[in-house]
C-alpha cells in the first residue's frame, strides 16, 4: 500500500532518500524525484514513459535561473521577466540547461523546463530540500499519471492510477483538489521571442503584457512530446461537438459543457461549469468519471473565448479526442 500523507516533511524526506513523492501542485499532481538522484529512473518506470521524453524540474524560486547553483544558463531577459511576474505559479519556462541538469532529465536536449509551483505544500517541500541539500534543489515531476492518460487532480486519482507501481518507501502528499486543474503554460524561451509550447491558464496576452514582446505562433522546433497529438485520454472515446449537434447525441453518451447548455434526455451529464475556471478545475475528474461509470462515449462542447484557460481546455479536449 502506498503511503498517503499530509506532511510535507515526510515527502521531503522520501525525496532526499532517493524515493518518489507525489506532490500536489496548483495545476495537477506531479510524480517527483530529486532531479540529481537515483529516483529519476523510476519516474519513467512508474509512468511507463519513454526515456527520451524530457522531465519538468520544479524549484523553489527564481534563484534557480542564475548564480553558481543555477539550473539554467544564458537566460534571456524576457524569461526573467516572466518568472518574476508568474512564479510561483502555473508557468514553465524552457531555457538552456546548466551542467547541473543531466541527460536523464532532458532526454539529451540542451534545454530544460523549469517551474516553481504555487501550492503551499509543494512549495514547503522544495524549501525543505533547499535546506537539506544546501542549494536550490530541483525536483523532476511530470504529471502523476500513466503515460498518455488523464492527469490527476486529487491524491485519490493518483492512488488509483499509480498505487500498484509505487514502492513501500514512496509517498503521496495529499494537498486536496488542484486549484487550476490543467497543466502549466509552457513557454519556449530559447528564441528571440516567447513561443507557447503548451497552453495553460497564463495566456498569450498575459505573456505579451509582461514581456512587451509579440508571442510567436510559428511552430517551435523545440521537442515537446506533451504536444503529441494523442494525450490526456480516458478509456472512453471523446468527441468535440458544437451545441447545434447536441440533438443527434445518443442515449448513454456523456456530456461535458458549460452550465448554460441543457442536458438532453438520456444523456449522462459529466460536467456542468458556470465559468471557464470551473470547467478547467473539473475537466479531468469528469473524464475519469466517464470511465468509472462505464460511459464509453463522451461529447464535449468547448468553452468560448480566447483566454489562456479556454485555449488550454480546447487543446486538452482535442488531444483526448485524437486518441
Ligand atoms: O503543470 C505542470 O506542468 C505539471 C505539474 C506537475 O507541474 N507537470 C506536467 O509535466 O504537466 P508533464 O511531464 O506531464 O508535462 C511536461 C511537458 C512534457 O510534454 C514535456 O515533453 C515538456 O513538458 N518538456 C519537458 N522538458 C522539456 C524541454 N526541455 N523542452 C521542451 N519541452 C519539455
Ligand atoms: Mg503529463
Amino acid at each position: 500500500m502506498t503511503h498517503l500523507t499530509e506532511s510535507p516533511r515526510e515527502a521531503a524526506e522520501a525525496l532526499a532518500n532517493g524515493h518518489l513523492a507525489v506532490l500536489p501542485t496548483e495545476t495537477v499532481y506531479g510524480l517527483g524525484a530529486l532531479a540529481e538522484g537515483i529516483g529519476v529512473r523510476r519516474i519513467f518506470e512508474v509512468k511507463g514513459r519513454p526515456e527520451w521524453h524530457p522531465l519538468i524540474v520544479h524549484v523553489s524560486s527564481t534563484d534557480a535561473l542564475s548564480g553558481a547553483n543555477a539550473w539554467a544558463r544564458d537566460v534571456p531577459a524576457f524569461a526573467h521577466d516572466l518568472v518574476e511576474a508568474f512564479w510561483p505559479g502555473p508557468l514553465t519556462v524552457v531555457v538552456p540547461r546548466s551542467n547541473r541538469v543531466t541527460d536523464a532529465i532532458t532526454g539529451g536536449q540542451d534545454t530544460v523546463a523549469l517551474r516553481s509551483p504555487a501550492h503551499p505544500l509543494a512549495h514547503e517541500v522544495l524549501r525543505m530540500l533547499d535546506i537539506t541539500t544546501g542549494s536550490i534543489a530541483g525536483v523532476a515531476a511530470p504529471s502523476a499519471n500513466r503515460h498518455g492518460a488523464v492527469s490527476p487532480t486529487t491524491a485519490h486519482h493518483v492512488a488509483r492510477d499509480l498505487g500498484v507501481y509505487l514502492g513501500a518507501h514512496d509517498v503521496i502528499l495529499d494537498g486536496g483538489p488542484c486549484d487550476v486543474g490543467v497543466e502549466s503554460t509552457i513557454v519556449d524561451c530559447t528564441g528571440a521571442t516567447p513561443r507557447i509550447l503548451r497552453p495553460g491558464s497564463i495566456g498569450i496576452t498575459d505573456i505579451e503584457h509582461v514581456t512587451g514582446l509579440h508571442v510567436s505562433d510559428e511552430a517551435s522546433d523545440v521537442l515537446a512530446p506533451g504536444g503529441l497529438a494523442a494525450h490526456y485520454a480516458p478509456n472512453a472515446r471523446v468527441r468535440l461537438i458544437n451545441e447545434s449537434e447536441l440533438g443527434n447525441v445518443d442515449a448513454g453518451v456523456g456530456l461535458i459543457a458549460m452550465s448554460n447548455i441543457a442536458t438532453p434526455a438520456h444523456v449522462v451529464r459529466l460536467l456542468s461549469a458556470d465559468d471557464v475556471e470551473a470547467y478547467a478545475h473539473n475537466l479531468y475528474a469528469a473524464l475519469r468519471d466517464a470511465d468509472q461509470q462505464g460511459v464509453t462515449d463522451v461529447v464535449a462542447i468547448a468553452p468560448e473565448g480566447n483566454t489562456g484557460l479556454a485555449d488550454a481546455i480546447r487543446d486538452r479536449l482535442n488531444r483526448a479526442a485524437a486518441s
